[in-house]
């Protein structure tokens, strides 16, 4: 998508779709630079009672009285980063619903400014993405926009090359979730990582044996039941100059879930190629750094893997022996996240980062607990939880504090080994980030569950179902905000 800028009036602008963002009870002053089209629209605003209050919209054919083929009003209220979030959003889920190549937007009577501007831009892009290359009736698949017009607003190439950034990043994890796992399995999904690399960004992949050989028993025990071998995969950002500071961030990369031999019902396992989206999300984000270019190290590091019942599977009451030498007993085989981010955690604490985040759809619990928008963020950093709390807000993503009690320790306390990977059913989600904590002695560390926001059973505000990208936004805004001193 191309993002320009247009100094055209309202009415001369010419583009499939003219989206004006309405302040509350200000309909006929933003409407003004529509000529003579400007009062008829604001007769069937009042009759339609649309008055501009957040996120109410209204669509007409403009019967050619105006340059661009259909308009739609969208209200942003006291124009608020949140609202112009949410119009944004919807003019790109409207865009995409009627396959406008050429989109224009205007904010008459708001000053967005640099921030609402790259909002715009991100949350445009956001509805307007959909999953549709498996669709073969080309009825069925509406255009993407190709291009991004800004009326009325001043030139801000350094806002628009960074939202771009960030829309690679969201929309490759995307991808990533909505692909069948019959197209993303370990090797694919290690390929990908590998076709990011560059002279800044170095990608190392660990196949089955070497994940053997390094005594990575999560990761290699999980895989042992497919035919699809698992892999590891470290990829580095380095910035040219001096870093400013040093993130590892590790991602839960299983492309299939079936729950192995502890097998799932039909029900559960639909959607279980939603199970990389921790790998796919900082895949997504090591894409947004390149673009942005922080004076950040950047670490990232995922297991990819397949959980699936078979003769060569792990089994219940086996003890695996982790990277870092602690010995889990298997008590349900449909608890491998853990089992995966546990290698993957340990081997990041090696690298010495001033901080390290996790991402998994890791629970049910969490999203029972929290739904599909909130992502349950575990932490004992108090500064970390407010940081990415923040950066989570600028981003417009959901994120909660959960909390991770000693007290629950002893639900994993094992027989024969040093910790079970299940500790029943009550606060499924803590228990599990307590199992995570066990591998990592990394101070600012912080485990983010996004089983609720990664994956919509059915579109929600202006995302369409499936993979959303959750959380690619928030950890590039944050890895931005360390490389630049202006920022906490
Ligand atoms: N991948 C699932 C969690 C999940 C559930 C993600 C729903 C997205 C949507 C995870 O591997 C799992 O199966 N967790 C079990 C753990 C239990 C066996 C302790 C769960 O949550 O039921
Ligand atoms: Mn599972
Ligand atoms: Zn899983």
């Amino acid at each position: 998508m191309r993002v320009a800028f247009s100094a055209s009036s309202l009415a001369q602008t010419a583009a499939d779709l003219l989206v004006v963002a309405i302040p509350v009870d200000k309909v006929a002053s933003a409407l003004s630079g529509l000529g003579d089209f400007a009062s008829a629209l604001a007769t069937v605003a009042e009759a339609e009672d649309f008055s501009g209050k957040p996120g109410s919209t209204l669509g007409a054919p403009t019967y050619g009285r105006v340059a661009s083929n259909r308009i739609l009003l969208v209200g942003i209220g006291a124009g608020a980063l949140a609202d112009v979030r949410t119009a944004a959003g919807i003019a790109g889920k409207e865009a995409r619903a009627r396959g406008a190549k050429n989109v224009a937007l205007a904010f008459p009577g708001a000053d967005i400014g640099a921030a609402g501007l790259r909002t715009a831009i991100e949350a445009f892009a956001e509805g307007n993405y959909k999953f549709d290359k498996y669709k073969s009736n080309p009825s069925a698949k509406k255009a993407a926009a190709e291009a991004l017009s800004f009326v009325g607003i001043p030139s801000d190439a350094d806002a628009v090359s960074r939202a771009l950034a960030l829309v690679a990043g969201q929309d490759l994890a995307r991808d990533l979730v909505n692909e069948p796992a019959e197209v993303i399995y370990p090797e694919s999904l290690a390929a990908v990582a590998q076709g990011l690399a560059s002279d800044r960004i170095t990608v190392t992949v660990l196949d089955e044996v070497q994940i053997r050989e390094k005594g990575m028993g999560g990761i290699d025990g999980v895989g042992k039941g497919s035919a699809r071998p698992p892999r590891f995969v470290h990829m580095t950002y380095t910035p040219v100059g001096e870093a400013k500071g040093h993130i590892a961030l590790v991602g839960k990369g299983v492309t299939f879930d079936s729950g192995g031999l502890s097998l799932k019902p039909s029900e559960g396992m639909m959607t279980m190629r939603c199970d990389m989206a921790g790998a796919a999300a900082v895949i997504g984000a090591m894409k947004a750094i390149a673009g942005l270019a922080p004076q950040v190290r950047v670490d990232v590091i995922f297991g990819a893997v397949e959980n699936m019942p078979s003769g060569t599977s792990y089994k219940l009451g086996d003890i695996l022996k982790m990277y870092n030498g602690k010995q889990v007993e298997i008590h349900n085989t449909d608890a491998e996240g853990r089992l995966v981010l546990a290698d993957c955690l340990s081997y990041a604490t090696e690298l010495k980062p001033d901080a390290l985040v996790d991402l998994a759809t890791l629970t049910g619990a969490a999203v029972v607990a929290l739904g599909d928008w909130y992502s349950a963020l575990y932490t004992r950093s108090d500064a970390l939880a407010g940081t990415l709390a923040a950066r989570a807000t600028d981003a417009g993503e959901g994120i909660w504090r959960m909390p991770l009690p000693d007290l629950y320790k002893d639900k994993i306390k094992a027989e024969w080994g040093d910790i079970k990977n299940v500790g029943g059913r009550a606060g499924g989600s803590i228990t599990a980030a307590l199992f995570l904590s066990e591998f990592t002695t990394v101070e600012k560390w912080a485990h983010i569950d996004i089983a609720g926001p990664a994956f919509l059973d059915a579109s929600l505000m202006h995302y369409a179902a499936g993979g959303t990208g959750t959380m690619v936004r928030t950890l590039a805004r944050w890895i931005e905000s360390i490389g630049d001193d202006s920022q906490s």
